[in-house]
Protein backbone atom coordinates (compact mmCIF):
# COMPACT_ATOMS: atom_id res chain seq x y z
CA UNK A 1 0.00 0.00 0.00
CA UNK A 2 1.35 3.59 -0.94
CA UNK A 3 2.27 5.48 2.26
CA UNK A 4 -0.12 8.45 0.91
CA UNK A 5 -2.33 7.89 -2.08
CA UNK A 6 -2.47 10.26 -4.94
CA UNK A 7 -5.86 12.77 -5.05
CA UNK A 8 -8.64 11.19 -6.92
CA UNK A 9 -7.44 8.48 -8.93
CA UNK A 10 -8.85 5.04 -9.45
CA UNK A 11 -6.77 2.33 -9.17
CA UNK A 12 -4.59 0.97 -12.24
CA UNK A 13 -5.66 -2.71 -13.64
CA UNK A 14 -8.83 -2.00 -12.16
CA UNK A 15 -12.18 -2.16 -14.89
CA UNK A 16 -14.98 -0.19 -12.66
CA UNK A 17 -18.75 -0.18 -14.01
CA UNK A 18 -20.27 2.38 -16.08
CA UNK A 19 -22.59 3.14 -13.42
CA UNK A 20 -19.78 3.38 -10.90
CA UNK A 21 -18.02 6.07 -13.11
CA UNK A 22 -21.02 7.80 -13.79
CA UNK A 23 -22.14 7.67 -9.77
CA UNK A 24 -18.32 8.89 -8.72
CA UNK A 25 -18.45 11.93 -11.29
CA UNK A 26 -22.22 13.06 -10.00
CA UNK A 27 -21.02 12.58 -6.15
CA UNK A 28 -17.85 14.58 -6.64
CA UNK A 29 -20.07 17.35 -8.15
CA UNK A 30 -22.28 17.14 -5.57
CA UNK A 31 -20.00 17.40 -2.89
CA UNK A 32 -18.29 20.69 -4.32
CA UNK A 33 -20.01 23.21 -2.00
CA UNK A 34 -19.32 21.28 1.17
CA UNK A 35 -17.10 22.75 3.54
CA UNK A 36 -15.00 19.95 4.04
CA UNK A 37 -14.93 18.51 0.49
CA UNK A 38 -11.37 17.12 0.55
CA UNK A 39 -11.97 15.29 3.73
CA UNK A 40 -14.90 13.34 1.51
CA UNK A 41 -11.96 13.01 -1.62
CA UNK A 42 -9.75 12.08 0.34
CA UNK A 43 -11.79 9.29 2.24
CA UNK A 44 -12.38 7.71 -1.00
CA UNK A 45 -8.71 7.79 -2.22
CA UNK A 46 -7.94 6.01 1.51
CA UNK A 47 -10.76 3.32 0.75
CA UNK A 48 -9.08 2.61 -2.20
CA UNK A 49 -5.58 2.73 -0.89
CA UNK A 50 -6.65 0.26 1.62
CA UNK A 51 -8.63 -2.25 -0.47
CA UNK A 52 -7.71 -1.68 -4.04
CA UNK A 53 -10.41 -4.02 -4.90
CA UNK A 54 -13.13 -2.49 -2.51
CA UNK A 55 -17.03 -2.72 -3.23
CA UNK A 56 -17.91 0.01 -5.90
CA UNK A 57 -20.80 1.11 -3.53
CA UNK A 58 -18.32 1.34 -0.79
CA UNK A 59 -16.45 4.07 -2.82
CA UNK A 60 -19.39 5.81 -3.05
CA UNK A 61 -20.24 5.55 0.12
CA UNK A 62 -16.48 7.41 1.59
CA UNK A 63 -17.45 9.99 -1.43
CA UNK A 64 -20.81 10.96 0.74
CA UNK A 65 -20.85 9.46 3.85
CA UNK A 66 -20.94 12.93 5.57
CA UNK A 67 -23.32 14.80 3.39
CA UNK A 68 -26.21 14.74 5.37
CA UNK A 69 -24.28 17.90 7.12
CA UNK A 70 -25.73 20.28 3.62
CA UNK A 71 -29.01 19.48 4.84
CA UNK A 72 -29.86 21.95 6.91
CA UNK A 73 -31.61 20.11 10.67
CA UNK A 74 -29.71 17.46 11.10
CA UNK A 75 -28.08 16.93 14.44
CA UNK A 76 -25.35 19.08 16.50
CA UNK A 77 -22.40 17.97 18.94
CA UNK A 78 -21.60 20.47 21.42
CA UNK A 79 -17.79 20.08 20.79
CA UNK A 80 -16.79 21.74 24.21
CA UNK A 81 -19.05 19.76 26.22
CA UNK A 82 -20.01 16.19 24.72
CA UNK A 83 -17.68 13.44 23.77
CA UNK A 84 -16.53 12.72 20.68
CA UNK A 85 -17.83 8.93 20.90
CA UNK A 86 -21.51 9.97 21.68
CA UNK A 87 -23.36 7.71 20.56
CA UNK A 88 -26.47 9.18 20.25
CA UNK A 89 -24.71 12.21 18.15
CA UNK A 90 -23.54 9.98 15.97
CA UNK A 91 -25.76 7.24 15.20
CA UNK A 92 -27.70 10.35 14.48
CA UNK A 93 -25.45 11.59 11.30
CA UNK A 94 -24.82 8.03 10.88
CA UNK A 95 -28.36 7.15 10.18
CA UNK A 96 -29.21 11.07 8.54
CA UNK A 97 -26.00 10.21 6.46
CA UNK A 98 -27.56 6.86 4.93
CA UNK A 99 -30.65 8.41 4.75
CA UNK A 100 -29.91 11.52 2.60
CA UNK A 101 -26.83 9.63 0.41
CA UNK A 102 -29.60 6.44 -0.32
CA UNK A 103 -32.36 9.15 -1.48
CA UNK A 104 -29.38 11.26 -3.78
CA UNK A 105 -28.54 8.07 -5.47
CA UNK A 106 -31.85 6.75 -5.90
CA UNK A 107 -32.80 10.66 -7.41
CA UNK A 108 -30.02 9.91 -9.98
CA UNK A 109 -31.49 6.67 -10.98
CA UNK A 110 -28.66 4.64 -9.48
CA UNK A 111 -29.45 0.88 -9.34
CA UNK A 112 -30.59 -1.03 -5.73
CA UNK A 113 -26.82 -2.44 -5.92
CA UNK A 114 -25.76 1.15 -5.16
CA UNK A 115 -28.50 2.67 -3.12
CA UNK A 116 -28.64 -0.72 -0.52
CA UNK A 117 -24.51 -0.88 -1.24
CA UNK A 118 -23.66 2.53 0.76
CA UNK A 119 -26.03 1.61 3.36
CA UNK A 120 -24.52 -0.13 6.07
CA UNK A 121 -20.79 1.32 5.43
CA UNK A 122 -21.95 4.77 5.74
CA UNK A 123 -24.21 3.38 9.24
CA UNK A 124 -20.65 2.28 10.21
CA UNK A 125 -18.36 4.74 9.33
CA UNK A 126 -17.86 6.11 12.81
CA UNK A 127 -17.83 2.91 14.92
CA UNK A 128 -17.50 0.09 12.41
CA UNK A 129 -18.67 -3.77 13.19
CA UNK A 130 -19.03 -5.11 9.81
CA UNK A 131 -15.87 -5.73 7.24
CA UNK A 132 -16.85 -2.98 4.93
CA UNK A 133 -17.94 -1.04 8.15
CA UNK A 134 -14.55 -1.39 9.11
CA UNK A 135 -12.63 -0.42 5.63
CA UNK A 136 -14.99 2.41 6.16
CA UNK A 137 -14.39 3.77 9.62
CA UNK A 138 -10.40 3.49 8.41
CA UNK A 139 -10.50 5.34 5.72
CA UNK A 140 -12.67 8.45 7.46
CA UNK A 141 -10.21 8.05 10.54
CA UNK A 142 -7.30 8.42 8.54
CA UNK A 143 -8.90 10.89 5.83
CA UNK A 144 -9.85 13.10 8.97
CA UNK A 145 -6.14 13.07 10.74
CA UNK A 146 -4.87 13.93 7.12
CA UNK A 147 -7.37 16.89 5.95
CA UNK A 148 -8.75 18.43 8.87
CA UNK A 149 -5.62 19.61 10.98
CA UNK A 150 -7.23 22.94 9.89
CA UNK A 151 -10.11 22.32 10.63
CA UNK A 152 -9.55 21.36 14.45
CA UNK A 153 -7.07 24.72 15.26
CA UNK A 154 -10.01 26.85 13.79
CA UNK A 155 -12.47 25.19 16.48
CA UNK A 156 -10.31 25.96 19.02
CA UNK A 157 -9.35 29.73 17.66
CA UNK A 158 -13.05 30.27 17.21
CA UNK A 159 -13.61 28.98 20.88
CA UNK A 160 -15.71 25.99 20.16
CA UNK A 161 -13.56 23.63 21.93
CA UNK A 162 -10.12 23.45 23.63
CA UNK A 163 -7.42 22.90 22.59
CA UNK A 164 -7.07 19.57 25.02
CA UNK A 165 -10.39 19.04 23.21
CA UNK A 166 -9.28 19.52 19.93
CA UNK A 167 -6.39 17.20 20.24
CA UNK A 168 -9.04 14.47 22.15
CA UNK A 169 -10.90 14.52 18.61
CA UNK A 170 -7.29 13.75 16.68
CA UNK A 171 -6.54 11.16 19.16
CA UNK A 172 -10.11 9.22 19.15
CA UNK A 173 -9.52 9.08 15.01
CA UNK A 174 -6.59 7.13 15.62
CA UNK A 175 -7.74 5.21 18.94
CA UNK A 176 -10.97 3.75 17.25
CA UNK A 177 -9.45 2.06 13.82
CA UNK A 178 -10.75 -1.31 13.88
CA UNK A 179 -8.69 -2.49 11.22
CA UNK A 180 -5.21 -3.81 11.51
CA UNK A 181 -2.97 -3.11 8.53
CA UNK A 182 -4.65 0.83 8.49
CA UNK A 183 -3.73 1.57 12.62
CA UNK A 184 -0.18 2.14 11.71
CA UNK A 185 -0.72 4.27 8.70
CA UNK A 186 -3.34 6.13 11.04
CA UNK A 187 -0.62 7.03 13.86
CA UNK A 188 1.50 7.91 11.27
CA UNK A 189 -1.26 10.75 9.89
CA UNK A 190 -1.82 11.10 13.89
CA UNK A 191 1.74 12.47 15.09
CA UNK A 192 1.98 14.54 11.45
CA UNK A 193 -1.65 16.03 12.20
CA UNK A 194 -0.74 16.76 16.15
CA UNK A 195 2.94 18.26 15.59
CA UNK A 196 1.13 20.73 13.08
CA UNK A 197 -1.88 21.49 14.79
CA UNK A 198 0.42 22.96 17.70
CA UNK A 199 2.73 24.50 15.45
CA UNK A 200 -0.21 26.45 13.84
CA UNK A 201 -1.38 27.37 17.30
CA UNK A 202 1.66 28.73 18.82
CA UNK A 203 1.68 30.38 15.41
CA UNK A 204 -1.81 31.93 15.73
FE1 LIG B 1 -16.06 11.62 7.67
Amino acid sequence: MRAVPDASVLPSGRAFSEEFLRLRALAIDWTRDYYDRSHLLRTGDWLLALDPRAPEPLVIAALTHDMERTVPGGPVLDKANTPWDDPAYNAAHCARSAHVVASWLTAHAASERFVQGIRTPILEHEFGGSAEGDLMQAADSISFLETNRGLVVGWVEGGECSVEKGQAKMQWMCDRVRLERARAVARAQLEAGMAEIAQRLAEA
